[in-house]
């Protein structure tokens, strides 16, 4: 199955011939093949991250970031179906205003769930403190709407400033492996900021919390994106969760006012 994937890839990029050729001899040598256009995405994906770059010190603002993430795509040549991309699935509005008390407490330590194309990754490094550690979680799978390719690491290691760190796991977060890859990274330290927006179930919302919120500081915030009732789609309950958690704690609301019919961001303060 990757390999079909990876063929037509690899058929894109050097125009077909010599794969169509190499599909009919043995599937060592398609393996082969695999591990060598991985390489190559690695060095597509590094070359856009320096592209990225030459646009990101030139930003100075929120609206500047957000722009640069709405336009920003990297091909090698022009006709190449293979794009390197960073998209953001929040809503504008709803994001400046989290950001506003993220940047109050300037976290070093932040712990996201749902990595997907970058778009929050992004957002919270450049407003998290500059010695920042960033800790990103996402399927090891990759299919439409979940994961993202391993290639694409090189260029989200482009978001971060100079002495921050990101730290990339492929993991399931319901599962002890996620686990003990966080607990190893942070040594003890506590985190400042967790941030879930992974498996929108009732179920793996309540997970994602139960796993992680012990690692949050007194005082920290946990942020959980998709707390509005989403009528369309059956998967999405962080409402329902949301609404639960959220009458023990402080908390706050972040809900566009243009059409409620899908994000929010619900964040609290960890009060123990
Ligand atoms: C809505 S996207 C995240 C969007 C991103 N935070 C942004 O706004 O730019 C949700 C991501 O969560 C990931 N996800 C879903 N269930 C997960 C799980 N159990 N563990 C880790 N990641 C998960 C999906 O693979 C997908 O990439």
């Amino acid at each position: 199955m990757n390999i079909k994937i990876y063929t037509s890839i690899q058929a894109d990029m050097i125009g077909g011939r010599v794969i169509n050729l190499l599909e009919k001899l043995s599937g060592r040598v398609l393996i082969d093949l695999v591990d060598s256009v991985q390489l190559f995405y690695k060095l597509i994906s590094f070359k856009a991250g320096i592209e990225f770059k030459k646009y990101l010190v030139q930003c100075k603002n929120f609206d500047d970031y957000y722009n640069l993430v709405d336009s920003f795509t990297y091909s090698l040549y022009k006709k190449s179906k293979y794009l390197v991309a960073i998209k953001l699935y929040q809503k504008k509005d709803e994001i400046i205003e989290f950001l506003k008390i993220f940047t109050k407490i300037k976290p070093k330590l932040i712990l996201e769930i749902g990595t997907y194309d970058g778009g929050t990754l992004f957002f919270l490094s450049k407003f998290a403190h500059p010695d920042a550690t960033i800790i990103t979680i996402d399927l090891p799978i990759i299919r439409q709407g979940a994961g993202y390719s391993p290639a694409k690491i090189p260029f989200y290691k482009a978001f971060k400033s100079k002495n921050q760190k990101i730290h990339f796991i492929r993991e399931n977060s319901h599962t002890i492996a996620a686990i003990t890859k966080v607990q190893k990274i942070l040594k003890r330290k506590k985190i400042d900021v967790l941030f879930i927006d992974g498996d929108h179930t009732y179920k793996g919302v309540k997970k994602d919390y139960e796993n992680f919120s012990p690692f949050v500081r007194k005082g920290g915030l946990i942020a959980f994106h998709d707390i509005v009732e989403h009528p369309n789609e059956l998967k999405c309950e962080v409402d329902r969760f949301w609404n639960e958690i959220k009458e023990n704690c402080e908390y706050r609301e972040f809900i566009s006012e243009k059409g409620k019919k899908w994000a929010g961001i619900g964040l609290i303060y960890k009060n123990t």
